[in-house]
């Protein structure tokens, strides 16, 4: 039921201009979720969230980090359509997408929530949140952990001490799995 009301969609405009609704992936026993911002173009075509280049980064710092591969992850994103030319998704279009991703965590039982991102950060936390203030930190949301850091597009715009940056936050999860 979830799954087929979701992925016909209609409460925003990203409707009109998407190929797929991506919706998540992954196991609901999950140890941890990964929430991104929207689907880029790979994730549009694909119809899974994360797949593109800096999908592949973040899993990559994730495995190395924490052990757990793209199987032992559920995965999404606050967004569940791809905003034309990845524009930052609008109040609006988070506000439509709110009620998927709340569904989704009623099932997920992931003590550990990473979000990557300013965007889905302050989503989950309803709040608005200044990254380099409070990335790598852990805080008590909704009876989980959770930790916000980066998106990986900001860590491959960055650079190696970037990146080192979002390695270093996605370790400070290994103390609560
Ligand atoms: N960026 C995101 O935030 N999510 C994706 O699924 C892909 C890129």
């Amino acid at each position: 039921m979830f799954l087929a009301e979701a992925s016909a969609c209609t409460r925003c405009t990203l409707a009109t201009t998407r190929q797929r609704v991506v919706i998540g992936s992954g196991p609901h026993d999950a140890r941890v979720a990964v929430v991104g911002e929207a689907p880029g173009r790979h994730e549009d075509e694909g119809g899974e969230p994360f797949i593109g280049r800096s999908g592949q980064l973040l899993l990559r710092l994730i495995e190395e980090e924490l052990s757990l591969s793209r199987s032992a992850l559920y995965i999404t994103n606050v967004v569940k359509c791809r905003p034309p030319e990845n524009k930052t998704p609008t109040r609006a279009q988070l506000t439509a997408c709110q009620p998927w991703w709340e569904e989704q965590f009623a099932t997920l039982t992931a003590p550990l929530v990473l979000t990557v991102g300013a965007t889905s950060s302050s989503a989950l936390l309803g709040e608005k949140i200044q990254m380099s203030e409070v990335h790598g930190v852990a805080r008590a949301w909704r009876g989980r952990t959770l930790i916000p850091t980066y998106h990986p597009a900001a860590a491959l715009r960055g650079g190696p001490a970037m990146v080192e940056v979002l390695r270093s936050d996605i370790r400070a999860a290994v103390s609560y799995l």
